[in-house]
């Protein structure tokens, strides 16, 4: 291994940028060349590529989003367009390649591996959506944002005695709403990973109203939808006037947290370490506080970890 790449793909996420530092400065202290492989998978079939050196990845740390810039390749996502990807890596003498990207990044990550070039994942997505790992770079940023956020709306919701619906992103995962909901205290949460019923809902809400409660947070994940719809439904049952916010890319931006900052150094140093031992098909993670790695195979294969201690918690503590 003399030469690797590295990409960013898919949404990006704060934190990505500390990882890229990481995998550039931990493989030229190595002895590595590091090719910075710029817009993804879209790049890596058209060659958008630079050799990064220790001053390219300075004062980057702290910044959100992704100095290589992600995109999505609908080209990737076919035999041809991953053949020229692989083309193209082999003019540039690349010899491995560190992925950093979320669930779809990491089913192309896992293609890639099998055209024979060593391929390593490090999990960039704010959705928190890849289960072999407790945690992705970009998640705890996200759920502080959206406390954040919680705070802004609960002032505005307390002076005129509304209830509010929160959506935040996540895509098909509920657990940005469950910790920022459990963070910020919300009444209720809804999440993909469990039923709910809107009538247990709106009780909740007037029990609170009849002890005096000023306000009423809702936070919604996306991958449940009709945010607009459960707020009319909440108004009339309750007659509490109701406002909705959909949070959106805010929680994609910022600087990103101390915590994300740390994961993403520890990953990156993983990943170079990974591929300079020959492991060709990895994907590292964190379990408890250790840095782990699990093969591809086994990021699609593993239960689903949604925490639902957490969630019922959450239920008992807003009651
Ligand atoms: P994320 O990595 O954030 O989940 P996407 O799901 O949009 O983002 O995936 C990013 C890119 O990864 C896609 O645009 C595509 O190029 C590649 N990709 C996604 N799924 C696959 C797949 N099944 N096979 C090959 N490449 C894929
Ligand atoms: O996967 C990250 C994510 O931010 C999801 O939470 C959200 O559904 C999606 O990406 C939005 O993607 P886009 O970049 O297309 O707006």
């Amino acid at each position: 291994m003399k030469t690797i790449g590295v990409l960013t793909s898919g949404g990006d996420s704060p934190g990505m940028n500390a990882a890229i530092r990481a995998v550039v400065r931990t493989g030229i202290y190595k002895g590595l060349k590091v090719i910075g492989i710029r817009q993804g998978y879209h790049g890596m079939i058209n060659g958008l590529m630079e050799e990064m050196s220790l001053s390219s990845v300075a004062d980057i740390i702290h910044r959100g989003g992704t100095m290589l810039q992600t995109a999505r390749s609908e080209e990737f996502l076919t035999e041809e367009g991953r053949q020229k990807a692989s083309y193209t890596l082999k003019i540039f003498g690349i010899d491995g390649v560190v992925v950093i990207g979320g669930d779809g990044s990491f089913q192309g990550a896992k293609k890639l591996s099998d055209l024979g070039i060593p391929t390593v994942g490090i999990p960039g997505t704010i959705d928190n959506d890849l289960r072999y790992t407790d945690y992705t770079i970009g998640f705890d940023t996200a759920v502080n944002t959206v406390v954040d956020a919680i705070g802004k709306i609960r002032d505005t919701s307390t002076s005129h005695g509304r209830a509010n619906v929160i959506e935040v992103m996540g895509r098909h995962c509920g657990d940005i709403a469950l910790y920022a909901g459990l963070a910020g205290g919300a009444e209720s949460i809804i999440v993909p990973e469990e039923n709910f019923d809107i009538d247990a809902v709106c009780k909740k809400l007037i029990n609170g109203r009849n002890r005096g409660k000023l306000h009423s947070i809702i936070l919604l994940a996306e991958g449940v939808g009709g945010g607009i719809d459960i707020s009319k439904e909440i108004e009339s049952k309750t007659g509490m006037e109701t406002r909705v916010t959909i949070l959106g890319h805010i929680q994609r931006g910022g600087t990103p947290s101390a915590f994300d900052r740390v994961l993403a150094s520890k990953m990156g140093a993983r990943a170079v370490d990974l591929l300079m031992e020959g492991k060709a098909c990895r994907a590292v993670g964190v379990k408890g506080n250790e840095i782990v790695d699990v093969d591809f195979d086994d990021v699609f294969n593993t239960e689903n970890k949604f925490d639902k201690a957490s969630y019922d918690l959450a239920n008992i503590l807003s009651i």
